[in-house]
């Protein structure tokens, strides 16, 4: 990652005229992505009928004269998007309507990220980072990783950092105390309805969350509230999350560059927590010198330990379902 005060990094954004876009492409020209003395270029990927909103949307960048951003390209050719690129964010995708769940969009989508992940293989930056946001995200990302063969597997990842968002938020209402004082929250699995949002690692004031809160809460409100929240933003707003999935990835990608003790991200599992290797699920992670760690040695009780093993068997039938489609 160049970050010398003058050699912008690239950072490529697919689905740049989409709402998430839309939500996202402001807060990266003006530092917030890589950090507040990084100069970005920005790449924007569309298809043919969304180039023009996405020259819109440039004009609007241009408008900001932010001091950071040293460029912007516009193309429809994913080897011209992500050529030298050091950061992408492949969010271009369909979002799910009401009524569905995300794996539905699979068929829908998967096709999309082969395509790209050939694309980064052959023209992306040696030091290229990669966060799918585009749904079913970690199934999105182990297409895209498949096709990159020459990329490190590890710089592939999935955003449940939405999710972890979501649980701190919840959590602090509950216990009304501010979200920072809440460590080592963490999330499982899939970026579905079967995700596990773990109050058990969790701490409050040093001590662990779900000791605090009681049990029944925990798992009819707290659990089922983080895992269906996108169908509630769905349900209430007639389109899916947007503004808080662009804050979720600067997140996830801030904490990637910059470090970070413990936060959740769906990252290639190499078998730890009896999660099979390969599979892309989220963990509890630390960033540290530009890579994510899996933090190990927690202990996983058996409440935890269900609900793990169900949301990575959805992953695993998600590659099944993949294979099946030629997609991998
Ligand atoms: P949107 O429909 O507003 O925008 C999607 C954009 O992607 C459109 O402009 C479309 O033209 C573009 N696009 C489609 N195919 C493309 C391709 N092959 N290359 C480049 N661009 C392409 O959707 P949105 O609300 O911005 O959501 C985007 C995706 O993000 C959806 O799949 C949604 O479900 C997902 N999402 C994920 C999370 C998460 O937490 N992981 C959160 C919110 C939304
Ligand atoms: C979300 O969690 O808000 C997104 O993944 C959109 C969705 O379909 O739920």
């Amino acid at each position: 990652m160049a970050s010398s005060a003058t050699a912008p990094v690239k950072v490529t954004v697919t689905g740049a005229a989409g709402q998430i876009g839309y939500a996202l492409l402001f807060r990266i020209a003006s530092g917030q992505l890589l950090g507040a003395d990084v100069p970005v270029k920005l790449s924007l990927l569309e298809i043919p009928p969304a180039i023009k909103a996405a020259e819109g949307t440039a004009m609007e960048l241009d408008d900001c004269a932010f001091p950071l951003l040293s460029g912007i390209e516009i193309t429809d050719d994913p080897n011209v998007a992500f050529n030298g690129t050091n950061v992408a964010l492949l969010v271009g995708a369909m979002p799910r309507k009401a009524g569905m769940e995300r794996g539905d969009l699979l068929g829908a989508n998967g096709g999309i990220f082969g395509p790209q992940g050939k694309a980064i293989n052959d023209h992306a930056a040696d030091d290229i980072k990669v966060l799918v946001v585009g749904n079913p995200a970690n199934t999105n990302a182990l297409i895209a990783q498949q096709h990159a063969p020459d990329v490190p597997a590890d710089r592939f990842t999935a955003m449940t950092r939405l999710d972890h968002n979501r649980a701190l938020s919840q959590l602090s209402a509950k216990l009304q105390v501010p979200v920072t004082e809440i460590k080592k929250m963490t999330i499982w699995g899939n970026h579905s309805a079967t995700q596990y949002p773990d109050l058990f690692h969790a701490e409050v004031g040093g001590k662990v969350a779900a000791e605090q809160v009681d049990s029944e809460w925990l798992k009819e409100t707290f659990i089922p509230t983080v895992a269906k929240r996108g169908a509630a933003i769905i349900e209430a707003r007639g389109a899916s999350s947007a503004a808080s999935a662009a804050n979720a990835a600067i997140d996830h990608v801030y904490d990637w560059v910059n470090g970070t003790d413990w936060t959740s991200a769906a990252v290639v599992s190499d078998g730890s927590y009896g999660v099979p290797e390969g599979l892309i699920s989220s963990f509890p992670v630390r960033a540290a010198n530009g890579t994510f760690e899996i933090i190990q040695g927690l202990e996983i009780d058996a409440f935890s330990r269900e609900r793990i093993d169900a949301s990575v068997r959805e992953l695993e039938e998600e590659r099944t379902a993949v294979r099946e489609l030629g997609l991998i």
